[in-house]
């Protein structure tokens, strides 16, 4: 996600998309005062995904210049003609392949893969699983509009696959919409941050923490040189295990793609990351308030790709390459990406430099971005020579 990282003022909604935050803080507020105070994680699932009025779930424009953030494959189809080179080295192997895209956005990077792959070696057919009922509509419009002629061969999944099925798996940036649970250090201990309704809205309590929770906390801290003090707050993602089995549980062989900005366990929990990596996006500003306007702001939180990887030791996936962003941009052909655009405008020219740049460059997409490779039942020679990893490979950092 690219945006503006101003904590400063936020533009203030129009009337009417006030009224839906407002109706769906109400709906929480109910939840509160049903049940008390709830963890983070409920508060963050509803803001996001309450049927009609959360964020994803709300027909509100939340990608591109014109909504609240940017992803890779909004800033055109370089991402998606890199992405491509890795899926056509696997898809060669397999022969007859898939691909199951999760959490598509607005559908162009199924489209520009769709458009990239089509010259040598194209899959069987694309699959997307979306929870968003609104933005499986968009997908729609947007393939129907960019690729008619592949529309009989895609499809939408409600749940992860259960046949067995060979291919590549994809998710840009969903791991990173996957709700989570919040935690600080206090004096007592290590706390669950739950949120309670007050007059002045909604607000943290260090609530007492479930014991599961208590006891992976505990382990990742004692994992850490430096222990974190009093004051530290963090995330964890309790449901990766769980989502990682159900989406790749029927991949019989092929490989999973994760991309996502995020850090290995002992940089996302680095004591000097004192609040954690949270982060909210509203109209192009980065801010840290996830009970502003719930509803119309996006939640986030980074990746920590350590907890990926032993998610996919316990999902029996093998963990084939990790990388940033932009050495696996590069190690997928980027220049020669680059060279066919030769002919271009000047003025094109321009466009394509800008998005070069702020998919590379380190203090863009670069550096912050991660991409993550898992396989299954590939050939060993593949699996280790996976094309996009064949610059660098980080995996003894994870
Ligand atoms: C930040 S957007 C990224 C969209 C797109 N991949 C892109 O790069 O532009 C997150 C997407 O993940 C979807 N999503 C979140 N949780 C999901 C889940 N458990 N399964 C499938 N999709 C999910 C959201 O609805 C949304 O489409």
């Amino acid at each position: 996600m690219c945006s503006a990282t101003s904590r400063n003022i936020l533009p203030e909604p129009p009337p009417d998309l006030k009224c839906v935050s407002e109706e769906l803080a109400s709906v929480i507020r109910t939840k509160i005062s049903l049940n008390g105070p709830i963890p983070f994680s409920e508060y963050m699932e509803m803001a996001l995904y309450e049927p009609g009025l959360g964020y994803y779930s709300a027909g509100l424009q939340k990608f591109g210049e014109s909504g609240d953030f940017v992803t890779a494959p909004q800033l055109g189809n370089i991402f998606a003609r890199c992405l491509a080179k890795q899926i056509e080295q696997v898809g060669t192997e397999l022969g007859q392949y898939e691909i199951i895209e999760a959490g598509a956005g607005t559908g162009v990077l199924a489209a520009d893969l769709l458009i990239a792959l089509q010259k040598n070696h194209p899959p069987k057919c694309y699959r997307i699983l979306e929870r968003s009922a609104h933005l499986r509509q968009v997908q729609k419009e947007t393939l129907g509009r960019r690729v008619p002629e592949w529309m009989d061969r895609i499809s939408w999944l409600d749940e992860p696959p259960k046949n067995s099925w060979q291919g590549v798996f994809l998710a840009n940036e969903v791991l990173d919409a996957l709700t989570v649970e919040r935690f600080c250090v206090a004096d007592e201990g290590i706390r669950q941050l739950q949120v309670i309704d007050t007059p002045d809205g909604f607000d943290w309590l260090k609530g007492s923490c479930p014991e599961p929770m208590h006891k992976q906390i505990k382990l990742i801290l004692s994992q850490l040189g430096q222990q974190p003090g009093v004051g530290y707050c963090s995330e964890l993602n309790t449901q990766l295990p769980a989502w990682l089995q159900a989406v790749t549980v029927s991949l019989q062989k092929g490989l999973a793609l994760l991309i996502d900005y995020g850090y290995t366990r002992h940089d996302y929990y680095h004591p000097q990351r004192r609040d954690g990596t949270l982060i909210c996006h509203y109209q192009h500003r980065a801010h840290d308030d996830p009970f502003k306007w719930p509803g119309l702001t996006d939640i986030s939180t980074s990746v920590d790709f350590t907890a990926v990887a032993e998610a996919a030791d316990f999902c029996e996936l093998e963990v084939s390459g990790y990388t940033s962003q932009a050495m696996f941009l590069l190690a997928c052909g980027l220049d020669k990406v680059l060279a066919d655009f030769e002919l271009l405008s000047e003025r094109e020219r321009l466009m394509m430099n800008n998005q070069v740049r702020r998919l590379t460059l380190p203090g863009e997409m670069g550096e912050r971005f991660q991409v993550m490779a898992l396989s299954r039942g590939l050939d060993e020679s593949l699996s280790n020579d996976l094309q996009g990893f064949s610059l660098t490979d980080l995996r003894y950092r994870l």
